[in-house]
């Protein structure tokens, strides 16, 4: 069984995803970060992120695991590495590319095949595993989201302002929907979760008891 979770970055999908997957003995997969490691990757070797003949080349030379709570590029531990502004501000180009959604829809497939997973990015439930039995689209407030990833980021020692925080998510919402190929939308059988008064465990538990309907 596959249960899709997608929306806007901060919403707290990885947080709900990785809970949930735990409460259910299922697997996670956070795709977002397997489009953070091709960008990496496109970034060390200083290709063009536009450049749709030097991204499939790109891939053809690039291995990606995902074992819980790791991302392996070409066996190195790039875990840390793929969440660094730079990453994080290239990633578009790269999530915009037809090759790269292309080859990353089908990695995503072979690792889900015939298992019981969690998988969370933007096509999920749209694209990806748009047969999937349980479906949610977790959204929150962007005063919210923004506050919450201002924490994160103090938190781990960088100085950034709430409204550059803010300004910089509304720039990627606006192109992440608006985008030619698999846009950010809620699959039209997703179930909306609006996650701005709640706690993870509160997103979690709903999560669970509808997930738990479908199994
Ligand atoms: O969720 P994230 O911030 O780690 O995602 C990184 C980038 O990849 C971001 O630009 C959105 C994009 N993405 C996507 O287009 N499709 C997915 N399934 C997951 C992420």
């Amino acid at each position: 069984m596959i249960v899709t979770i997608d929306g806007p970055a901060g919403a707290g999908k990885s947080g709900a995803a990785r809970l949930l997957a735990q409460r259910l003995g299922f697997d996670f997969l956070d795709t977002g970060a397997m489009y953070r490691a091709v960008t990496l990757a496109g970034l060390r070797t200083q290709i063009s992120l536009t450049d749709q003949a030097a991204l499939a080349k790109l891939l053809d030379a690039i291995h990606l695991d995902m074992p819980p709570g790791q991302v392996l590029l070409n066996r190195e531990d790039v875990t840390g590495l793929i969440r660094s502004p730079e990453v994080t501000a290239a990633s578009g180009a790269v999530a915009s590319s037809p090759v790269v959604r292309h080859r990353l829809v089908r990695w995503q497939r072979e690792i889900a095949a015939d298992r019981n997973f969690v998988c969370e990015g933007r096509d999920q439930g749209t694209i990806v595993f748009a047969d999937a039995r349980c479906k949610f689209f977790l959204f929150a407030d962007p005063q919210e989201r923004a506050r919450r990833r201002h924490r994160e980021l103090t938190a781990r020692g960088e100085s950034i302002m709430l409204e550059d925080i803010l300004q910089a998510q509304k720039e990627r919402d606006a192109r992440d929907a608006a985008r030619d190929i698999a846009p950010m939308v809620p699959a039209k059988d997703a179930l909306l979760v609006d996650s701005t008064p709640w706690t993870l465990e509160q997103v979690v538990d709903h999560m669970e008891q509808e997930a738990r309907k479908r199994m």
